[in-house]
């Protein structure tokens, strides 16, 4: 446990928001969970606006079998949790956010506000939630996958691609998605690519694959791609590129041996995988937001969920884009509308002009207040504190 906070910043928000005629208070503004990229980049925004910050974190992140992180510009080829203890180290500067490594087991509005229970009995409460609790990978339970799963197997060829280029590497999954991986792939990144479709080469798979190009067998053999369809046993490691590496072009030599269950077997220095993705957690669930798929259904612009007052950002969210600068991207876009919502509130709790706090339910003056996120929120928000 880890917790970053002060006493005196929370009994000024009290005698603040006591000011402010609020009828029931709450302990923070905002419980944002996840600290991932997209929580962190939320609770970021947030604490610059000086919002009061709870952020759950119970420490399983997606990325976190992966060697490096890449494509995140400023942090290419960083590993994972030297820029998530960054940014904390950064977002903590601000003395306005919380943050508890402990995991939520229960989440529920409660008085027009939420309130997130730990396991140990204790609630905190906020009037907004930010949900930034990620995917998994549902990974099939194969001999050998899951522990070279980032390290030389991977899903995403932005993700680990380039520290194997050039290598002969095999397409994990589908056929209909190996397709996808394969047009992904070639040229640019590899030449010698290989399919193993493990008994998925059904009549549902090739009518699938004809729909995204009729000419798909035409592409494969223009690109000397080899279809392996007989049924996997495992896959084995045979060389580690955490040790067998050149710094300096940064190649990572893995090698893997793909066991078929009739006990042959073929080489690949590394694989990409076509597999599911599910909720991380189940809070989204307890919450009763919409899901989209296996997704958070989330607005377009404000990446709000059917829940009012509720946010969802990063991969469970309903963008689909499942990458790092995606994720902090949508954290701070939910930490704008959220922290708008909240000064609008205020603005109508001062005013006592409930028909304001009203207009909140109708999506177009959402926008209309984003569009005056500039100035007029600062003025709004300075005149409040200035009370
Ligand atoms: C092997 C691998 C390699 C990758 N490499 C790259 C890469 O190189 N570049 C890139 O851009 N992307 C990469 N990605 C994708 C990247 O990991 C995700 O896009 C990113 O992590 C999404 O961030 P997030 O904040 O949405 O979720 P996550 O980073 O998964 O964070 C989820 C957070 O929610 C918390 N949480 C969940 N439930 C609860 C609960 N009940 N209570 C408290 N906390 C909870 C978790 O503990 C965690 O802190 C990779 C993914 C994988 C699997
Ligand atoms: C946060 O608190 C620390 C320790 O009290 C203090 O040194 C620092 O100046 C504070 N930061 C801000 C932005 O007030
Ligand atoms: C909800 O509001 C009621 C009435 O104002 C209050 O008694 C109760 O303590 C509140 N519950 C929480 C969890 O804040
Ligand atoms: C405060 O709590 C009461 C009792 O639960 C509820 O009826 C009321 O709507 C709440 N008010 C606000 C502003 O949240
Ligand atoms: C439960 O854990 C939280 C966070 O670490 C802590 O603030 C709280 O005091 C704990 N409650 C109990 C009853 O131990
Ligand atoms: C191969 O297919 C079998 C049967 O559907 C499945 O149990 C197994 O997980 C699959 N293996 C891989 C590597 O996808
Ligand atoms: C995979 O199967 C081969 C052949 O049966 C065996 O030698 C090897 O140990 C297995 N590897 C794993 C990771 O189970
Ligand atoms: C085609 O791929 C195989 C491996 O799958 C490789 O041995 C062969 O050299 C490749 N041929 C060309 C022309 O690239
Ligand atoms: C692969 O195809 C099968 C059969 O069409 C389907 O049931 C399964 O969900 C697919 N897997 C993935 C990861 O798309
Ligand atoms: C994301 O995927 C879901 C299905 O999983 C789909 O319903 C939704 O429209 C997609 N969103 C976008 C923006 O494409
Ligand atoms: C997704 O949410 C929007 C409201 O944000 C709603 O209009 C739409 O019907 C939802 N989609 C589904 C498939 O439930």
């Amino acid at each position: 446990m880890f917790v970053f906070g002060s006493r005196a910043l929370f009994a000024l928000f009290t005698f603040l928001t006591a000011c402010l005629g609020q009828a029931n208070q709450t302990q923070y503004d905002v419980i944002v969970v996840g600290g991932g990229p997209s929580g962190l980049s939320a609770a970021s925004a947030l604490s610059r606006v000086m919002r009061k910050v709870i952020l759950f974190d119970s420490g399983e992140y997606r990325n976190n079998p992966t060697r490096h992180m890449h494509d995140v510009i400023g942090n290419d080829h960083v590993v994972p949790a030297d820029f998530r203890a960054e940014a904390r180290k950064q977002i903590s500067f601000y003395n306005v956010t919380t943050f508890v490594d402990q995991k939520v087991t229960n989440i529920q509005p409660i008085n027009n506000s939420f309130s997130a229970t730990l396991a140990n009995g204790t609630a905190f409460t906020a009037r907004k939630v930010i949900l930034g609790s990620g995917l998994k990978d549902d990974l099939p339970n194969v001999p050998g996958l899951r522990d070279a799963f980032g390290k030389g197997i991977f899903w995403c060829p932005w993700c680990d691609g380039f520290e194997h280029r050039d290598q002969p590497i095999g397409v994990l999954g589908n056929l209909s998605d190996a397709y996808d991986s394969v047009r992904e792939l070639h040229p640019t990144l590899n030449k010698d690519i290989r399919v193993y479709s493990n008994g998925t080469n059904n009549p549902g798979q090739l009518a699938r694959i004809v729909s995204k190009d009729p000419n798909w067998e035409a592409v494969f053999k223009a690109y000397n791609v080899t279809t392996i369809d007989k049924p996997i046993q495992n896959i084995t490691r045979v060389q580690d590129g955490s040790v067998t590496q050149t710094q300096a072009s940064r190649e990572e030599f893995d090698k893997f041996r793909v066991y078929f269950t009739d006990e042959t077997f073929e080489e690949r220095g590394a694989f990409i995988t076509n597999y599911a993705t599910l909720q991380a957690s189940e809070l989204p669930s307890q919450l009763g937001v919409g899901f989209l798929g296996s997704k958070i259904n989330t607005t377009a612009r404000g990446l709000r969920t059917t829940v009012k007052g509720v946010w969802g950002i990063g991969d469970a969210n309903s963008d689909n884009s499942t990458n790092v600068p995606h994720a902090m991207s949508s954290g701070k876009t939910a930490a704008v509308h959220c922290h708008v919502e909240l000064a609008t509130e205020e603005l109508a709790d001062t005013s006592g002009d409930s028909a304001k706090r009203d207009l909140m339910d109708d999506g177009l003056s959402h926008e209309r207040v984003e569009q005056l996120t500039g100035n007029e929120i600062e003025d709004i928000y300075n005149r409040l504190r200035r009370r």
